[in-house]
């Protein structure tokens, strides 16, 4: 029978490939300046987790995207290499995860480019941040992952609004599925061999959702102890999105259209977490810093306290030597 959960021996291997991934984005957080190319922090990364963690290939191809590229979702592929120069003020989203005996891993990081939040990067991490807490708080065993899809989106909204960004009633913007217009995407995948898994809808069940951000999702299913997946929320400021929700007489009401305007070509911010689905809930394998006062301060360290990375793989999981 096909099995989209993951064995003990799966599991460690796949611990340790966002163990190595973490401390290579950590590296990067740290020797980022303004002034750089994007591929700069790419090669910082790759090298990282090959130099200190032996995994010779990336799970995909690295994302890196600093301003108004961070706002493209697929950003670094061959016909945008992550060329850009990152400017000071900029948001920067790096999505980046290295392959251990085959074994994926997919971690995003979203941060200053010089190592503090504006006011107004503050407000749209924060909306993400609590996006995925959400999450996290009700993962578990049984949970539709369709219905923490919308769990995600209600609480960036509540954020959004409390910023000023958005105005009314937070039940009328579900109904008019307002978070598909900052978060196109869907909430998270499956995770294993593949970046993006398979078994996210065994043999057409459930059915594919229809509406935008939810049909989407590469995962459907109610969650299973040992699943293997992302939680990766985000909120970005596309134009076509927005101009699309200004035309839309159901969506314009709750846009305070003054405020948005600061907003486009602000770019985007994702936070992408690896977990593993547990008996109680949640087992977050990804090791960076996440509140906007832990991200400062590792920033704020630099390179001058660099640390030691030591990989640890336990020992059942031991591959080779
Ligand atoms: N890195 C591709 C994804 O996040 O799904
Ligand atoms: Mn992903
Ligand atoms: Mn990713």
């Amino acid at each position: 029978m096909f099995r989209v959960t993951k064995s003990k021996l799966e599991l460690q291997v796949l611990r340790f490939a966002a163990a190595v991934s973490s401390a290579a984005h950590r590296a990067v957080m740290r020797q980022i300046r303004p002034g750089m190319k994007e591929y700069q922090l790419e090669s910082i990364f790759r090298h990282h987790s090959y130099y200190h963690g032996g995994c010779r290939h990336q799970a995909y191809t690295s994302i890196c995207g600093a301003g108004i590229s961070s706002a493209v979702l697929h950003y670094g592929h061959s016909g945008a290499p992550n060329s850009r120069t990152i400017r000071d003020g900029e948001i920067c989203l790096f999505d980046m995860g290295s392959e251990y005996y085959c074994y994926t891993s997919d971690i995003t990081c979203s941060f200053p480019a010089n190592g503090k939040f504006t006011d107004d990067q503050k407000l749209i991490y924060n909306a993400v941040l609590a996006a995925s807490r959400a999450v996290f708080d009700s993962a578990r065993p049984g949970a539709s992952w369709v219905d923490l899809h919308g769990i995600a989106y209600r609480a960036m909204l509540e954020k959004l609004k409390e910023g000023g960004l958005l105005q009314g009633d937070i039940d009328e913007m579900m109904k008019v599925n307002l978070g598909a217009v900052f978060q196109p995407h869907g909430l998270g995948h499956l995770m294993g061999l593949d970046v993006h898994d398979v078994g996210g809808y065994l043999n057409h069940c459930p059915e594919r959702p229809q509406e935008p951000g939810f049909r989407s999702l590469r995962l459907a299913r109610a969650l299973e102890e040992n699943m293997v997946l992302t939680i990766e929320p985000g909120c970005y400021f596309i134009d076509r999105l927005l101009d699309e929700a200004l035309a839309n007489p159901e969506q314009v009401r709750f846009i305070n259209q003054e405020v948005l305007q600061r907003f486009r070509g602000f770019g985007g911010v994702r936070i992408e977490d690896d977990v593993i689905i547990t008996a109680e809930g949640v087992e977050n394998i990804t090791q960076v810093p996440r509140t906007v006062e832990e991200i400062e301060a590792l920033m704020a360290a630099g390179r001058e306290e660099e640390e030691v990375f030591i990989p640890q793989l336990n020992a059942e999981a031991k591959l080779r030597d």
